[in-house]
């Protein structure tokens, strides 16, 4: 039975490309710093994101806690939008690495009030810790992006207080398709990125964290003391590279096979889509609770070939990504239709 899987766009599989660059990859001892396939990836991501320098990494969360490693010194406090990853879903990792004390702020949609953010900073009293970093989440896991011009307020305020901004960009291609605008025109706004290979790109595994020369020098270090020192590792890398020059150029198919699930999803009994959510790859939904639509939906799509996560509290998550054409949501909203209602 054919499957289609809609539980994330981390799901996707290494495209033929893909394949092809592992089998011809020229590879190197990348801890020597001589892997060729590593280095062309750094360069490209680096300049794709508008910055000095790049590092490989195994994943987002490595990336992303890599940098507050890099940025803050333990005891710091770094402040957060309360549902964001790093906060919320990084096994709290900023505690046991980096060492750091999470200021959260909640926000709207991943966007904290700009007073909020400037009453969290710290001053100087011998009680209160340093603030040392603020994170930002672009595109945000509620499906939405945060605009430049809040980017930009953000980033004058870090900068009035000498406080560094690192960007959580897991999706960062797709933030910058959803606003019509470069990778590097939103990271303008920060000093460091992290943003993922796999997910939408489809590479089987890596993140990139980039900044400036230095910063990503001593991200280099600290990414060893984590384990993260990967050896001929071009042979992933060059997955990388493919997804990068190519699969960047095609997320807008993604989020209009969204908006095509969307409207599809509206039309049935009792569902509920949120359109101010809609700005990326991802559909949320509730489904009014009169509605013969059983809780455990998920159990009987998956009889047929259909995986999705089930309830995160009201809200139900559809992700469309490569592996995903109009046909296979045509297929899932018939099944909703036909089999899953009682
Ligand atoms: C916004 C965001 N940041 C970070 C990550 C972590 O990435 P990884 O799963 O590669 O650790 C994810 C993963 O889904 C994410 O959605």
């Amino acid at each position: 039975m054919k499957t289609i899987d809609l539980r994330s766009d981390t799901v996707t599989k290494p495209t033929k490309a893909m394949k092809e660059a592992m089998m011809t990859a020229e590879l190197g001892d990348d801890v020597y710093r001589d892997d060729p396939t590593v280095i062309e990836l750094e360069r490209l991501a680096a300049e794709m994101v508008g910055k000095e320098a790049a590092l490989f990494v195994p994943s987002g969360t490595f990336g992303n806690q890599l940098a507050l490693l890099t940025h803050a010194n333990r005891g710091d406090e770094v402040i957060l939008e309360g549902n964001c990853h790093i906060k919320k879903y990084e096994v709290g990792a900023a505690s046991v690495i980096a060492g750091v004390q999470l200021n959260t702020i909640p926000g709207h949609l991943g966007k904290m009030d700009i007073n909020k953010i400037k009453n969290a900073i710290r001053g100087e009293n011998i009680h209160f810790p340093k603030t040392s970093l603020i994170c930002l989440e672009n595109a945000t896991g509620f499906g939405t992006v945060l605009d430049i011009e809040y980017m930009k307020e953000v980033s004058q305020i870090a900068k009035e207080n000498d406080i560094n901004i690192h960007l959580d960009g897991a999706r960062i291609f797709n933030a910058a398709t959803a606003l019509n605008t470069s990778a590097s025109n939103i990271c303008r706004h920060v000093d460091s990125v992290m943003f993922c290979l796999s997910k939408g790109l489809c590479a089987p595994i890596g993140s990139i964290l980039a900044g400036s020369q230095s910063f990503i020098e001593n991200a280099r270090k600290n990414r060893k003391l984590m384990g993260g020192g990967m050896r001929q590792v071009g042979i992933i890398a060059s997955c990388g590279i493919v997804a990068l020059k190519e699969m960047t150029k095609r997320l807008h198919v993604d989020h209009e096979n969204a908006k095509y699930l969307a409207e599809k999803l509206e039309k049935l009994p009792g569902f509920n889509v949120i359109k101010e959510r809609l700005n990326i790859n991802m559909v949320f939904t509730t489904v009014d609770n009169h509605i013969n639509f059983p809780r455990n939906f998920e159990e009987k799509l998956l009889e047929h070939g259909i995986k999705v996560n089930g309830y995160r509290g009201d809200e139900i998550r559809l992700v469309t990504h490569h592996g995903i054409s109009k046909n296979d949501i045509d297929e899932v909203v018939n099944v909703i239709r036909e089999k899953v209602f009682k």
